[in-house]
């Protein structure tokens, strides 16, 4: 049976949200495109976050920095050395996995056994092997003595664990030399850090400021899966948040607050997100929590929020050689600032905002399948029928479209029956149906149809941009 990720992968397909990367060629794995629909959702996602985090903060800045930095960038951010997945292969398959991931499977089927002693035990040694120094001996040594098989061949027949590091590299110019080369940034992040000067000397803002930034990021993932939720190109959308020494904790409590309250802004179930407070904090972390939603395959992180110290401007004022100060003109004093960091996947908010909205319904004997967008965010906020391709409906409907569409993108349908051309709106989100019938040409009025409730209401085409645009605004 299809499960929901299988039906929304499919409509995703079928009505030109997301394909999958080079398909003619058999598709690349873990690399997805947006078709005209996913586009317009995702555009309309990134201007809400950034209208939210720059328009409505007077104190913070965007930035869109280059995808390719300086290799040393990735020296002082840790990335180089520590920026590792544990990885095992199954000799047989030659399938390659997390070993982490490996133990964590097996904890889980332990407890479906009902051994939950036992799964304690096997865990509170999985989180030691995690924090050891020798964590690929320490996962290796636990996948050995509890004898753990691997999931597709059932074979006990291991290499040893190694370290993988996740940045993608290149070189720069024609030499493929180590000299020149270069990775595809891991994170946004560090390119907001390297101009944490450039930016606040032009901008001139105190501190405490911010400074967002949404681009692409790469991660040679190895185990990706689940749709667009864990991909080897992604879009991130971050924001790292400059405050004096001390003040970390009411700036982390602020954003915490402020990213819950933009993720139900945009129409998501608030009781399907979560908290998940970070146990085991990042060495250079002194606070740190995912905002998760429940996905049919589990709480997964959607969003971390990370007080992540001085550490970056300190180590890259130690890498550079450049000051990383700032001159507190009110304290009269110079200190390296702290960071707040608001970490968002755009893609992973893309599939939850999916998950969100999808639903199926029975209407009087029929089924449909709706996308529940909030308007704000959905692809076409409204679409114009003239109820039969004749009599000068067309023409009038195509005179209300022009109007329309100097407010909002609008979608123009005048084939088939008018049922089908709703379900075929309700399947993409679209939150309003405007049918022009006989009546509209003796008083120029149309019906609005409302996509949740499926009410029509007759309103004058003189008012109708007016109507919409509130609705649009309030929903
Ligand atoms: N600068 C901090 C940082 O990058 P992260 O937790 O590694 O933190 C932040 O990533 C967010 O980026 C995640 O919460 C997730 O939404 C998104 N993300 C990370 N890896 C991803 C991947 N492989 N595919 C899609 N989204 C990803």
């Amino acid at each position: 049976m299809a499960t929901q990720l299988d039906e929304i992968i499919s409509l995703c397909k079928r009505r030109g949200f997301i394909f999958q990367s080079s398909e003619i060629y058999g598709g690349l794995s873990a690399t997805y495109d947006y078709g005209p629909l996913g586009v317009e959702l995702k555009r309309n996602v990134r201007d809400s976050w950034w209208r939210n985090m720059v328009y409505l903060n007077d104190n913070v800045v965007g930035i869109d920095a280059a995808i390719l930095m300086h290799p040393t960038v990735w020296k002082a951010s840790g990335h180089v050395d520590a920026f590792n997945d544990p990885l095992i292969d199954d000799k047989q398959s030659k399938n390659r996995y997390r070993a982490d991931q490996l133990i964590e499977g097996y904890i889980a089927k332990l407890r479906k056994k009902g051994k939950d002693d036992k799964a304690d035990a096997v865990y509170e040694r999985l989180v030691e092997a995690l924090n050891s120094e020798e964590m690929p001996a320490a996962l290796y040594a636990i996948i050995q003595e509890e004898e753990i098989r691997s999931p597709d061949s059932g074979a006990f027949d291991w290499t040893e664990v190694r370290q993988f590091n996740l940045m993608f590299s290149t070189y720069v110019g024609p030499a493929s030399d180590t000299e020149n080369k270069v990775y595809l940034r891991p994170e946004t992040a560090q390119g907001i850090f390297v101009n944490f000067h450039n930016v606040r000397e032009t901008s001139r803002l105190q501190i405490p400021f911010g400074i967002a930034q949404i681009g692409k990021a790469f991660r040679n993932e190895i185990v990706a899966r689940q749709f667009i939720f864990r991909t080897r190109e992604f879009e991130q959308m971050e924001m790292q948040y400059f405050v004096k020494p001390g003040m970390q904790m009411e700036a982390y409590d602020k954003w915490k607050q402020l990213r819950w309250d933009w993720h139900v802004s945009n129409g998501v179930n608030p009781d399907k997100l979560r908290w998940h407070e970070h146990e085991k904090l990042a060495h250079y972390a002194d606070a740190a929590v995912d905002v998760t939603y429940e996905f049919p395959f589990g709480w997964q992180e959607i969003e971390g929020i990370h007080s992540r110290t001085d550490f970056d401007l300190k180590s890259h004022q130690e890498y550079s050689g450049k000051k990383q100060e700032y001159f507190d003109q009110q304290e009269n004093e110079r200190y390296i600032p702290y960071v707040v960091e608001t970490s968002v996947g755009l893609d992973r908010t893309i599939l939850m905002l999916l998950f969100d909205a999808y639903r199926k319904e029975d209407v009087d004997g029929d089924s449909r399948v709706v996308l529940g967008f909030k308007p704000s965010i959905a692809p076409f906020k409204a679409a114009i029928l003239p109820l039969v391709k004749k009599d000068g409906m067309p023409e009038l409907a195509r005179k209300i479209e022009a109007d329309l569409k100097r407010h909002f993108n609008t979608f123009y349908d005048e084939k088939g029956a008018i049922g089908r051309r709703y379900r075929r709106m309700d399947e993409i989100g679209t939150p309003y149906c405007i049918t022009i019938d006989g009546e509209s040409l003796d008083d120029g009025s149309v019906t609005v149809r409302d996509r949740d409730s499926m009410n029509q209401e007759r309103i004058n085409k003189d008012r109708l941009s007016g109507y919409l645009l509130d609705r649009i605004s309030q929903g």
